[in-house]
Formats: structure tokens, sequence, C-alpha cells
């Protein structure tokens, strides 16, 4: 099966280990693939056994390589994997509630190593660069690239350089970052500005770009959306809903379900739904304008991880909504903020930029573009662990926080109120 790098507006074609991300003619480029010679059927099998033991303690292809077929057939062996992917769909009757969508899955990325789907990616770009022989890895990021590229580079023993915009990274984040020994550069400007100076530095080619406009990094992020379909029964719901920054990661879905029915996995595709922050839009903006032309703003959001106001994968992603006649929905830090509220409450949690898809899907119900009864698949992005502040700024009105006299009868009196409190 032969894979090559390919221009989706020029056609040029380029080997997989000239490892570029954009064509000469300035577009980024895509990972094309042959089809698969084994028949959709018999791979979904395999996919399926991989998943169980005892092949699970010595595997080479850990994490998201049991779809190694559909990702990059010529995978580093062994893979350099933290065990990412696989993570679960959660269903809550108040998740349900809140959404006004009966059959609503979320999938909790943020169940990933690092705690974010970015891990998907980068197991996959990393390990493909370290074979390649670069000698230091590179992101621009609002903070989970970071994060996760930080650990990659850690794992598979070469350094890291992140540039991110000054006081914007949440403190998980930036905490990981730190950890895993990664050289971290706050820049006076924005992720617009840092991404544009990395995409410059990534012309010295001893340094491996890892931001998603690199496309072995949406390689990897396809197989969130191969483990909808076959949790799906290698079937789709009728929406898949996910926040949208940069645009890396819709693009990655919508080349996932196309991939997935004209391979012949699954008979359609799901529609598509971008959710970004209103201070955050452009993309938004340019839908309303039939994506006539792209938008550019000057982004502000309590979302950080999508504070993101030129999105480099712009022309994938109208791809991506186009051929899954998928739609893009803005919703307010507010509604970010009531959505985080009810992941939050029923135990499962996430960052604010996660909850943009929950209250995306409880507009486009209320909108009447998704209906009562459609089977929708939320994408919770990231860890709730990922941005205390946020959770710290709201506890003042949650009111379970208080401190006490180490007394007994002032605690029994607590015990009372904890008891009487209703879910
Ligand atoms: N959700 C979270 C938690 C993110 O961190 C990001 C992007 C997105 C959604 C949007 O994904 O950019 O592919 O449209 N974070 C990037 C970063 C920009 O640097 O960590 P996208």
């Amino acid at each position: 099966m032969g894979s090559r790098l390919q221009c989706p507006r020029c056609s040029s074609t380029f080997p997989l280990e000239s490892f570029r991300s954009t064509c000469t003619c300035g577009s980024l480029l895509d990972v094309r693939h042959d089809p698969p010679p084994v028949p959709a059927q018999k791979l979904a099998e395999i996919f399926g056994a991989r998943l169980r033991p005892p092949s699970a303690a010595n595997d080479p292809f850990p994490g998201v390589w049991r779809f190694r077929e559909l990702i990059l057939p010529e995978a580093p062996d062994p893979a350099l994997s933290l065990r990412e992917g696989n993570t679960p769909l959660f269903r809550h009757p108040a998740i349900s509630h809140f959404a006004g969508v009966e059959e609503l899955w979320l999938k909790h990325e943020g169940m990933n190593p690092t705690g974010s789907f970015k891990d998907r990616g980068m197991t996959v770009a990393v390990g493909v660069a370290r074979r390649l022989g670069y000698r230091a890895l590179l992101c621009a990021s609002t903070g989970n690239t970071a994060a996760s590229l930080a650990a990659y580079g850690a794992l598979g023993g070469l350094p890291v350089l992140v540039l991110a915009p000054q006081g914007k990274v949440a403190l998980g984040k930036m905490i990981q970052t730190l950890a895993f020994g990664a050289f971290i550069v706050e820049i006076t400007g924005d992720f617009d500005e840092a991404l544009r100076l990395a995409m410059r530095l990534a012309d010295d080619h001893r340094i491996a770009l890892l931001n998603s406009v690199n496309p072995f990094r949406i390689e990897g992020q396809k197989t969130a959306a191969f483990e909808i379909a076959e949790g799906f029964g290698w079937d789709v719901p009728d929406w898949v809903v996910l926040p949208a920054g940069n645009l890396g990661n819709i693009s990655a879905y919508g080349k996932a379900f196309e991939e997935l029915q004209s391979w012949g996995f699954t008979k359609r595709m799901p529609r598509l739904a971008a959710i970004q922050a209103e201070g955050a839009n452009p993309f938004y903006r340019s839908f309303q304008l039939g994506f006539a032309q792209r938008v550019e703003v000057k982004a502000e959001t309590i979302a950080t991880a999508i504070r993101i106001g030129s999105p480099a994968s712009f022309e994938r992603a109208v791809r991506a909504v186009r051929s899954s006649e998928g739609v893009v929905e803005q919703v307010t830090d507010v509604e970010i903020l009531e959505a985080k509220g009810a992941i939050d409450a029923c135990g499962l949690g996430c960052e604010p930029a996660s909850a943009a898809a929950l209250a995306g899907v409880r507009k486009l119900r209320s909108r009447g573009i998704i209906g009562p009864k459609q089977r929708v698949v939320a994408v919770l992005t990231g860890n709730l662990l990922k941005d205390p502040d946020a959770v710290l700024r709201r506890a003042q009105d949650l009111d379970n926080r208080t401190t006490l006299p180490a007394s007994e009868v002032d605690l029994r009196k607590l015990v009372e109120r904890v008891l009487q409190r209703e879910r």
C-alpha cells in the first residue's frame, strides 16, 4: 500500500520522508494512502482483536497504532507510544437533559495520557520525526500541543521548543510542559503570532514543526473518528460536534470519516459541527459568508485553548464541513461555562474549550438544526485539570469550600448540610 504527501490544491506529490507541511503553492499537504489491500470487514475485525489481551502487554504497536493500516502502514517499529487513544464514550441523563438531546454521547479525549486529544497526533508525527533523524521538535501552542509534544519529545529523547502566548496558557498545561523538560518561550503576541514565528523557524532542517499543519498529526488524530465509528458498530452517529480553534482536529475527523466511507467501513458520514467561542470565531464568520472568504479576528475568550484568530487549517476544515454537510456554530463564554458546569457536576469534568462542544449541541438543538431524536457525539478535547483557575473562579458560586475549626460539633452541623444537598 503506497502513501505520499499530496497537495489538495495543485495535486503535487512529495514522498512521506520529505516531512513537509506545505506545498510549493502554499497550501497545506495531506497524507494520501492507496486503499488498504485487506477488505474493510476483515480489517475491522483485526482492529477489534488488537484491543484485547494478551497482545496488549508486549505490543510494539499499542494505543492508536492498532489502526496503523489506515494512518501509517509503515509505522515506526516499535511505535513511540504512551498508549494514547481508546478513550471512552459516556452517556449521562443530566447531560442529555442539559442539551435537549436524548441520545448524546461524550467522547472524553481528556482521558488521553497527557489529558488531551493531541497525544493521538504526536505519537505519529514525533515517531516519524525521530525516525527521520530530526534533532529537535518545535511548536506554537495555547498549551495542550505544548504539553503533549513535551511528553512525546521526552519519551523519544528529543529536545522540545515551545512558543506560547504570554499569560494565556492554562496552569495545568504549563506545569506539564515544564515537567517534561521542554523549553518554553512566552512571546508578547498571541497564538497566531507564535504560529507564524514557528513556521518561519521550521526552515531550519534540524528541527521538526509539530503543529497540526503537520500532516502526520492529522493522521494520528483521525483515530478518534475511527473509534467513534467502531463504537457504533462501524456505523456513524448523525452528528459529531467538536470545539474548533486552529481547525486541525475538525479536518482530521473529516478526513477520517471520508476515508472510512470510501474504503467501505461505513455507509455514510456523520454531519460535523465545529463550535467556536464567540470572541474567537473566524471560522464561524466565514461559514456565515458561505466560505466565500477567509476571515481573521483578534481573538479573546475564557477558553484559552481555542483563543485563535487566524486558523491555519482553514481550507482543510472547509472541506470537512462541506463534505459532511456540516455546520459551524458559535457560543458565548457564559454558555461555555454553563456547559462546563454540567459536565463537571456529573463527575466527568473537562476544560472550558471542551465544554464548547456541549454548549454547541445545546444551541444547535435549540435552533432546530440537531433533531431531538438524532444521535450525537460531542468531543471533550481536554481534561478538567488542564485549567484549574477556571474552576477556582467558579468555586465561590459553587459554595462548596469553607474553613472550619477542627471541632466535631461544627463538623456534625456541616454533615447535616451535606446530607441535605440535592443533586
Ligand atoms: N480543544 C482543546 C482542549 C484544544 O487544546 C484545542 C487546540 C482545540 C480544542 C481546538 O483544536 O486547534 O485542532 O481546532 N489547541 C491547540 C494547542 C491550538 O496549541 O494546544 P484545533
